[in-house]
């Protein structure tokens, strides 16, 4: 288990989801209500990105069709979406965000 650089704090502003890839896994970052989040950037009901979503408090919102899921569990609030979604430990350390995908 190892943290690795995921990106820079400046390009996730509060509010936002900023989409990277570590080791080959596509992670979606997310900074909101002062906290900050790693969750797999692929929606467990179709192959589309979801820090192309809206992040709304402790979620965040799959833009084809409307599952949210829960930033803290990766678990889909509502259908279509029944599987939860990977989360990964996340820190930051200055102005780099790490994430721990393996
Ligand atoms: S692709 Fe995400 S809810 Fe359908």
């Amino acid at each position: 288990m190892t943290a690795q650089p995921a990106c820079s704090v400046t390009e996730v502003p509060e509010g936002t989801a900023h989409r990277a890839v570590i080791d080959g896994v596509p992670i979606a970052v997310v900074h909101t209500e002062g906290q900050w989040f790693a969750v797999s950037d692929i929606c467990s009901h179709a192959d589309v990105s979801l820090s192309e979503g809206d992040v709304d408090g402790c979620t965040l919102e799959c833009w084809l069709h409307g599952s949210r899921f829960d930033l803290r569990t990766g678990r889909p609030s509502g259908p279509p979406a029944t599987t939860p979604i990977p989360t990964y430990p996340v820190s930051v350390e200055g102005d780099t965000v790490f994430v721990t995908v393996a």
